[in-house]
């Protein structure tokens, strides 16, 4: 809700509160974000930072009628360059008159109906629009701060929108979405770092005065930076303390800037990267930025996780997949690569639906002379050879088999080998006499051309018609290079894609609204809340192993709900880096997010085909609160263990997903530990039933054996097919309030030890899934 009283604004959600007020000569002040708060008459001055600005220093007044207030000393909602602040800025303008010298104050404001960008995704459903109109009256430019509310979610979205109403031409250099001052609480800043299969590292630093950024460059939001990133004050932890974090909703080169300056406050501001970025306004034009997401929470990691969370399922993907269960597929690719044809693919749909799958997505080599990645890619005509019946054969085929059917696309590229190349060399994105560089045999068309937008609209829908498919996976496996221009500016090329394939995007979402599409980009290189507001789910990684996808995953937890994250089970050793982890571990990881299938399954030995048939059935019955419960990472004792938990919304069911790294001897933590179940309740705790392999015990299968046996012989391969050891039984039933503070001690782990049901055989990379049910009989 948004409160205003003379010239102080108040916005309010469920938990939090904004505050900022126009001073005496129109410069707007930012006074606060966080808590929930009341205002004793509007008044603020109790919020407000009282700068201590002596006589005689350097400092630049804005005008005589303010002599106490140099721009450089307070935090303000919004600051502009050349009038005292020497801090980053949101904006640069510049035109033929004042150069880059603008002034902006405040005009007026309204509340309204939240009305959508125009060519840039919105958020749907905010309660309230709040815009500031803030003017230069002498170079006659218009800054519009918009303000979306979301109540329940407690997030704030925020854009910039800049207008030229003179007669002079008006270059944008910058225009980030917003700017936050705060008053600095020794905060500790996380971004998310990565590069190919290796997306959504962690990183945590300790502010210092001076400004630290994180940006892409590549064209798309790009897994080297998510635009994703959190400030918390130093002691917050996962549960308890101050947390800010933030996120953008775009998907091309973005900027995140944090700079902390000698007077204490840090500024925080993100938004399109101005790198090679000139938008030219003419009289009555206007330019608008994307929506960046605010959000705060005192209740610590988990709190500003869960804003972020609800706000994406609610009001970022379409709404027509809000808490829409999410299908599990079997995707060919790590199963076949570009070798199959239609009766592989129905042995492996055969397969698939026996272990549970429910959809066949059919990726990368189903057109033209796709047999490889050096030919084909910007085609569309079904490779007769492959699928004999095309795709309506095979899609009738699978739909027999009681599988729904989905299709992998990359309608951004080309391979030069192509017809569409050959036909159309001048669509892709390439600079005027110069030969554009690849990558992966392949280059991006050019989408800031209309006909080169229709094309794919039209080759995109017309395969979707021809056949039965509920699922399209949308991939795209570059970077940008060689960048043009045609009839604009070159500073316009980067966010013309972008808007460009946004046009797409919309269009097929608006003319397909049941297919469920899902982003991918290499993986996570473009991973945004840009694409999620068109696909509700991407591939988070190319990269499967059962460890590996851990951090992953855990890094995309920060800002991205579980419904949003694409995760499929892979054989052992993994593709990508040959490590073997435990079937339990691959499925435990899988399951906390859109759980899927990448591999042959008649290739999984048979204690793995039996394990899978049985965790399948677990991951059905909970997948509702795996897909859309709320999700809380844990506290651990030491970095060898990760746990992560999702409850059902009325609490009583809990999920907890405990992992470990390397086995040790006599290890310290065996403890289950929750957050947010019902304090005066008792819980059942159990771990799903376990069934250890034979020969996980190696030589010791001597011990009970009558004569000595080879363990790895044919007698211990045979036993093994048929027979499986037992395994612990962990089970307790405690009150809530024991499972949030502290938790409880499991049995202890294999420590040289007999196995007995109150032994837990975790070895290296083992996982166990702890299932918590609220005792009925309470
Ligand atoms: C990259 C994707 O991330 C993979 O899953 C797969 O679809 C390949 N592209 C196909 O070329």
């Amino acid at each position: 809700m948004v409160k205003t009283q003379e010239n102080v604004f108040l916005i309010n959600t469920d938990n939090l509160s904004y505050v900022f007020h126009v001073d005496k000569i129109g410069l707007i002040l930012h006074d606060y974000f966080g808590n929930k708060i009341d205002l004793v008459d509007f008044d603020v001055h109790a919020l407000r930072v009282k700068p201590n600005v002596g006589k005689g220093t350097s400092s630049v007044y804005d005008s005589e009628k303010s002599p106490d207030l140099s721009m450089d000393a307070i935090p303000l909602e919004f600051s502009f360059p050349h009038k005292g602040d020497y801090r980053t800025t949101p904006i640069l303008l510049k035109n033929e008159k004042f150069g880059y010298v603008f002034d902006f104050k405040f005009e007026k404001f309204e509340t309204r109906e939240p009305k959508p960008l125009e060519g840039l995704p919105t958020p749907h459903d905010a309660n309230e629009e709040l815009v500031l109109f803030l003017k230069d009256e002498k170079a006659n430019v218009v800054i519009e701060l918009h303000y979306l509310v979301f109540e329940k979610e407690n997030v704030i979205a925020r854009n910039v929108v800049v207008v030229n109403e003179s007669e002079l031409e008006l270059s944008i250099l910058k225009a980030l979405s917003y700017q936050l001052d705060l008053v600095n609480k020794e905060f500790e800043l996380t971004t998310l770092a990565g590069s190919w299969a290796s997306e959504m590292n962690q990183q945590t630093q300790l502010l210092v005065e001076g400004k630290y950024s994180i940006e892409s460059r590549t064209g798309f939001s790009s897994a080297r930076f998510n635009p994703f990133f959190m400030l918390k004050e130093r002691k917050a932890t996962l549960n308890y303390g101050e947390v800010y974090s933030f996120n953008l909703i775009y998907s091309g080169n973005h900027l995140e800037e944090i700079e902390l300056n000698h007077n204490s406050l840090v500024r925080v501001e993100a938004g399109i990267n101005p790198f090679c970025f000139d938008i030219k306004l003419q009289k009555g034009e206007k330019f608008e930025t994307p929506y960046a997401v605010l959000t705060y929470s005192d209740k610590g990691i988990n709190g500003a996780r869960l804003n972020m969370h609800h706000f994406t399922n609610n009001h970022v993907i379409p709404s027509q997949w809000n808490n829409t269960i999410r299908p599990v597929v079997i995707n060919n690719w790590e199963a076949t690569y570009f070798n199959f044809n239609e009766s592989k693919l129905l042995a492996l749909a055969k397969d698939a639906k026996k272990f549970g799958a429910e959809l066949l997505v059919l990726d990368d080599g189903w057109f033209g002379a796709r047999n490889h990645d050096r030919a084909g890619l910007g085609d569309y005509s079904v490779n007769k050879k492959k699928l004999p019946g095309g795709l309506k054969g095979l899609s009738k085929k699978l739909h027999k088999k009681g599988l729904k059917f989905g299709l992998w696309f990359e309608p951004e590229s080309v391979n030069e080998d192509s017809d569409c190349f050959r036909a159309h060399p001048d669509w892709i994105i390439k600079c005027v006499d110069r030969k554009p560089s690849p990558s992966r045999n392949q280059f991006h068309l050019d989408l800031t051309k209309r006909e080169v937008q229709d094309y794919i609209i039209e080759n995109v829908s017309n395969t979707l018609k021809s056949a039965e498919i509920e699922f399209v996976k949308w991939d795209m496996n570059r970077n940008m290079s060689d960048i043009t221009f045609n009839d604009f500016e070159p500073g316009e090329f980067y966010h013309r894609y972008i808007l460009g394939l946004y046009r797409i995007l919309s269009e097929l979402t608006k003319m397909f609204p049941n297919v469920l599409f899902e982003g991918c980009a290499s993986g996570g290189n473009r991973f945004d809340l840009g694409i999620l507001s068109y696909f509700p789910q991407i591939w988070a990684s190319d990269d499967t192993d059962g460890l590996a996808r851990q951090v992953i995953q855990s890094g995309y937890y920060l800002g991205y709900p579980l419904s949003t994250i694409s995760a499929h089970v892979s054989s052992s050793p993994s593709h990508q880096l040959l490590r073997s982890t435990p079937i339990d571990t691959r499925f435990n990881v899988a399951m906390f997010g859109v759980l899927g299938f990448e591999l042959l399954f008649n290739e999984l030995n048979k204690y793995e085909q039996k394990r899978s048939l049985k965790l399948i059935e677990v991951y059905k019955k909970y997948r509702e609160i795996f897909q859309f419960g709320d999700f809380y990472e844990l506290e651990t004792y030491s970095d060898n263990y990760r746990k992560w938990e999702v409850l059902s919304k009325d609490k009583k069911l809990c999920l907890v997903g405990y992992h470990l790294t390397i086995q040790k001897l006599l290890a310290p933590e065996g403890i289950i530990n929750t957050t947010g179940l019902l304090e005066d309740k008792k819980y059942k705790v159990g771990v799903v039933e376990l069934d250890h392999n034979i020969k996980d015990f190696g030589g010791l299968v001597n011990i009970i054996t009558p004569f000595h046996v080879n363990p790895n012989g044919w007698l211990v391969n045979v036993l093994s097919k048929y027979k499986t050891m037992g395994g612990e039984k962990d089970n307790y039933t405690v009150y809530g309030n024991v499972l949030n503070n502290g938790g409880l001690i499991l049995n202890p782990e294999w420590s040289a030890s007999g196995l007995n049901d109150g032994v837990r055989v975790m070895k290296d990379f083992g996982s166990r899934l702890y299932v918590i049910e609220l005792d009925e009989t309470n």
